[in-house]
């Protein structure tokens, strides 16, 4: 059984509802769900990673971006579009590198501004875009999958690195939904997860969800992945992105070295992201990286201390991949080289 939704809207009325959204802290120890009222609760999980991915933290984002519509008490559509910016400002400094939670507010601001209508019934069309955002993102995965399991070969082993699947977005996955593609299309297709230290989304979320559907799954430290191209044991690698700039590809800390190593083997690596992941105005230098709290690398969860008091540790999440390492890109428009997806988009400048 796949993993249906990530995060849902829960209407009451057209008027009013609420999000429920899956815990990403909790897993693989338990499933739980979380209830999402307020724009300020949706930023505090979007902070804390309660949901993580990047088109996951698109959809969460337009859905705060609702919620705070919600949250308006008052009468005029000009102090409804000041409240939905001072919203947008609250959502996007919780997170600066995955370009879809940028997208995602200003997609519901745009929105607002377009309408011509009373601040109530602009509510109720914010509700519905935010839900739409979520729906497209699902349809825009199964496509990626179409196209992308065309890439794979039956009997293939891939190896993946964080989660890109189908709890990094609302539904299916993008580097898992092109592994689910190809699966759907017939083929047999084993999947190795790098663990993908510190915050270890490989071994938490893609092996269980991976588990949940029964696609062989196997976990390895990240420091296996070389020794298993050179034991010709990993055919093809696909992994996420977070961003994508004219010159790189963003996505989990670790990408970086997986992509050297694909390429002195001549592994092919491909990158799946939506449109809405694109960001040509962008080159990679132009581009911040996350730092996040050093207890994420000098313990387990917390749990464990691993290096001794005084020593510090450097955090970044992400790296950017020079497009030279990339075989190709899925799209859900189809498979790009690298030149060919600049081509592709030149609305993304
Ligand atoms: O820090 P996270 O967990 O939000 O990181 C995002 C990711 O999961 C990855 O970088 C992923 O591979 C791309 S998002 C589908």
């Amino acid at each position: 059984m796949m993993l249906e939704r990530t995060i849902a809207w829960v209407d009451d009325t057209p008027y009013k509802g609420y999000v429920k959204l899956i815990d990403q802290t909790k897993l693989p120890l338990e499933f739980a769900m979380i209830d999402v009222k307020t724009c300020d609760r949706m930023a505090q999980a979007i902070k804390v990673m309660e949901i993580r991915g990047a088109p996951a933290i698109g959809a969460a984002a337009s859905m705060g971006m609702a919620l705070a519509a919600i949250e308006f008490k008052g009468s005029s559509k000009q102090d409804l579009i000041k409240a939905l910016e001072q919203a947008k400002k609250t959502l996007d400094s919780t997170r600066p590198t995955a370009v879809n939670l940028f997208w995602g507010t200003k997609r519901i601001l745009d929105k607002a501004k377009q309408l011509d209508l009373a601040p109530k019934e602009i509510v109720k069309e914010l509700i519905a875009e935010a839900k739409l955002v979520a729906e497209e993102d699902v349809e825009k995965n199964r496509s990626i999958g179409k196209h992308g399991g065309t890439l794979l070969n039956d009997g293939d082993t891939v190896l993946t690195h964080c989660n890109a699947g189908a709890l990094a977005c609302v539904g299916y996955g993008t580097a898992l939904g092109v592994i689910r593609g190809a699966i759907e299309a017939g083929k047999k297709i084993k999947v190795i997860s790098d663990e993908t230290r510190p915050r270890l989304q490989g071994a938490t979320l893609t092996c269980w969800e991976l588990k949940q559907d029964n696609i062989p799954v196997t976990q390895i430290a990240d420091n296996e992945a070389g020794l298993l191209m050179r034991l010709g044991k990993i055919q093809k690698i696909v992994v996420g992105a977070d961003r994508i700039t004219s010159d790189a590809v963003f996505n989990k800390i670790g990408t970086y070295q997986v992509a050297i190593m694909a390429n002195y083997h001549k592994v092919p690596f491909y990158v799946a992201a939506p449109v809405s992941t694109l960001d040509f105005e962008k080159k990679m230098k132009d581009v911040e990286i996350e730092q996040r709290d050093e207890w994420e690398v000098k313990t387990i969860f917390k749990k464990v201390q691993i290096s001794p008091d005084g020593v510090p540790a450097l955090n970044y999440a992400f790296d950017p991949t020079p497009m030279e390492l990339v075989t190709a890109i899925v799209t859900e428009d189809g498979v790009f080289t690298p030149k060919q997806l600049l081509k592709r988009y030149p609305f993304k400048k």
